[in-house]
C-alpha cells in the first residue's frame, strides 16, 4: 500500500489543527513532522511541542524527520502513542547502529534518511536493522524546492536490495514531490510519499490530497 504523508512544514501554523483536520478527512495516511535545528540544516522549524499539540486532535500517525545534530539527545521527546516512525540522518549519526536501536527501544519504528549527495552504500550495514529508508530528493532545510532526479536510482536500488535479501524496510521519498512526478517514484518502489508545498500550498488542500490518492490507485 502506498501512503501519503503531507509535511506540515508548509501548513499555515495559525490554523494548524484545522489544516490537519482537512488532510485527515481527505484521506491522507500519515503526518510528516520536519524538525530542523539550524545546525544540521540551515533553517529552524519547530520542535516536539508543536507535534504534541496535535496528539489526540488527529488520529493520524506521526512520521518524525529529525534534521538535527545529535538526534539521540531529543529522540525521547518525540515518542508518543501516535509516533509511528522516528527518522534520523545518516550524516548526523556517527553511531548510527546504536541510534537505530535506541529508537526501537521505545517501541517506535526506526528510519534512516540520506541526503542527495550521500551514497546508498553508506547504509549497507544498517538496512537489516531499519524499518524505513528515507531518500531525500532535495537538500534538506526548506520546503518548496525542486525535485532532484538522481533520487530515483536510489529508490530503485533500495527496492532491489529489499527483494533480494527479503528485508522489511519501507521506502520513503521527501522533497519536491508533486502530481507530475509522484507516479514515477511510486512505480520505482516508494511506499511513503512526503508532500509539503504541493499539498498545503494548494488552493484546495482537500482536493489536492484526493488527487494524490487517485494517482496511487493507478
Ligand atoms: C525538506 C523537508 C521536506 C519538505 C518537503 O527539508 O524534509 O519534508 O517539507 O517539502 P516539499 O514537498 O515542498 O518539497
Ligand atoms: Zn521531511
Amino acid at each position: 500500500m502506498i501512503r501519503l504523508a503531507p509535511s506540515i512544514l508548509s501548513a499555515d501554523f495559525s490554523c494548524l489543527g484545522e489544516q490537519v483536520g482537512i488532510i485527515e478527512k481527505a484521506g491522507a495516511h500519515v503526518i510528516h513532522i520536519d524538525v530542523m535545528d539550524g545546525h544540521f540544516v540551515p533553517n529552524i522549524s519547530y520542535g516536539a511541542t508543536v507535534m504534541k499539540s496535535l496528539c489526540g486532535k488527529t488520529k493520524l500517525p506521526f512520521d518524525v524527520h529529525l534534521m538535527i545534530e545529535n538526534p539521540d539527545r531529543y529522540i525521547a521527546d518525540f515518542v508518543t502513542d501516535q509516533t509511528e516512525f522516528i527518522v534520523v540522518h545518516q550524516e548526523a549519526c556517527p553511531h548510527l547502529h546504536r541510534t537505530i536501536q535506541y529508537i526501537k527501544s521505545f517501541g517506535v519504528k526506526a528510519g534512516v534518511a540520506i541526503n542527495p549527495g550521500t551514497s546508498l552504500s553508506t547504509l549497507d550495514f544498517i538496512l537489516e536493522e531499519v524499518d524505513l529508508v528515507l531518500v531525500m530528493s532535495v537538500n534538506p532545510g526548506f520546503g518548496g524546492q525542486k525535485y532532484i532526479p538522481s533520487a530515483l536510482a536510489k529508490v530503485e536500488a533500495l527496492k532491489q536490495i529489499k527483494e533480494l535479501h527479503s528485508l522489511n524496510y519501507e521506502i520513503e521519498i521527501d522533497g519536491g514531490i508533486n502530481l507530475e512526478n509522484v507516479k514515477t517514484v511510486t512505480d520505482a518502489g516508494v511506499e511513503l510519499v512526503v508532500a509539503g508545498s504541493s499539498v498545503f500550498g494548494a488552493e484546495d488542500i482537500d482536493a489536492r490530497v484526493k488527487e494524490f490518492l487517485k494517482i496511487f490507485e493507478q
